[in-house]
């Protein structure tokens, strides 16, 4: 099969697994305190591309763990993507009223209401990576697990990102300062999204672990970079969410600093740099490839 037509077939399967499990692992509408547990229903099951689950499902494929020990950590990293999408959304601090195509959160619900649902799926996010019961790991695992997405979340992670995003409205900064930026915005966690799944694996030679922990470092700042070149190229209708916007906030971006060529050839450069990290899994590796042309190629 052509490896294009494979990884649709993939992504489409993944997308409708994860989507059963957070569905299971999200407390019921009805239960109490029901508008919170609506606010959180509302913003993880509306249609993300899932892309995290996608890429910690794709690595326990490659590694041969079998997808069903997978179904936690996949939800735990999206629980804490769609709590990171709830509060950047915020009016204290991008302030978008439109995400995956409907109101965002606080629009739908309100401020307060988003700021708690942002809250309690990070909570869950490690709920379900301490107790989640079809994950058949040690209790060592469990605790690398929980370390790792724990440091790619927090100060030294995605939130230490968000917290240099909105330092840096207004000011241009160069290169490396905007590559640390994204790296820990948004690599952090697709960084995390695939070593859940390495930690998933007993006894991964550290060659294969190190080589995909660097895939995972390129694609994520590909990722990044991708969704700044969308935000100048595309439209409102695609993305779901307001196209133009970082322009308008005067955020620091790729395309701002390299143009849109030089912002699209960088993609490309952690294209390649993410294909020769995964050269040791040989062709255990084609999905993982191909979710990295994804990346660069993706039109939402
Ligand atoms: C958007 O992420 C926010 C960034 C980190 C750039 P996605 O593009 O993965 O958003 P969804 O999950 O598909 O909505
Ligand atoms: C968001 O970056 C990164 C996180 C949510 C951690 P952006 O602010 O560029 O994401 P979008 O464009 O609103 O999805
Ligand atoms: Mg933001
Ligand atoms: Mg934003
Ligand atoms: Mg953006």
């Amino acid at each position: 099969m052509k490896a294009e037509n494979h990884l649709k077939e993939f992504m489409a399967s993944c997308q409708q697994r994860v989507e059963s499990a957070l569905d299971q692992r999200l407390p019921a509408a009805n239960r109490l305190p029901s508008r919170l547990h609506q606010a959180m229903r509302y913003s993880v099951l509306n249609g993300g591309k899932r892309l995290r689950p996608i890429l910690t499902y794709a690595t326990g494929q490659a590694l041969e763990v079998p997808l069903g020990q997978l179904d936690g950590p996949a939800c735990a990293v999206e629980f804490i993507h769609v709590y990171s999408l709830i509060h950047d959304d915020l009016p204290a601090m991008d302030d978008d009223e439109l995400r995956r195509g409907k109101p965002t959160c606080h629009v739908q619900f309100d401020e307060a209401t988003a700021i708690l649902a942002g809250d309690a799926l990070q909570a869950l996010a490690f709920q379900v990576l301490a107790r989640d019961q079809s994950m058949d790991v040690c209790a060592d695992a469990r605790i690398a697990m929980v370390d790792t997405l724990a440091t790619a979340s927090g100060s030294t992670g995605m939130v230490g990102g968000q917290a240099i995003d909105l330092a840096s409205v207004g000011l241009k900064l160069d290169l490396p300062a905007l590559e640390m930026m994204h790296i820990h915005k948004t690599g952090a966690l697709i960084r995390a999204s695939v070593r859940l799944a390495t930690l998933a694996k007993p006894g991964v030679a550290p060659e294969i672990a190190e080589g995909l922990d660097h895939y995972a470092k390129c694609i994520g700042l590909a990722f990044q970079i991708q969704d700044d070149i969308l935000d100048e190229e595309s439209d409102t209708a695609t993305l779901g969410k307001t196209q133009g916007k970082d322009k308008a906030q005067n955020k620091p971006t790729y395309p701002g600093l390299l143009g849109l060529e030089g912002a699209k050839q960088k993609a490309r450069e952690m294209h390649e740099a993410a294909l020769a990290a995964l050269e040791p899994l040989q062709e255990q590796a084609d999905l993982l490839k191909a979710l990295s042309l994804f990346i660069i190629q993706r039109r939402h």
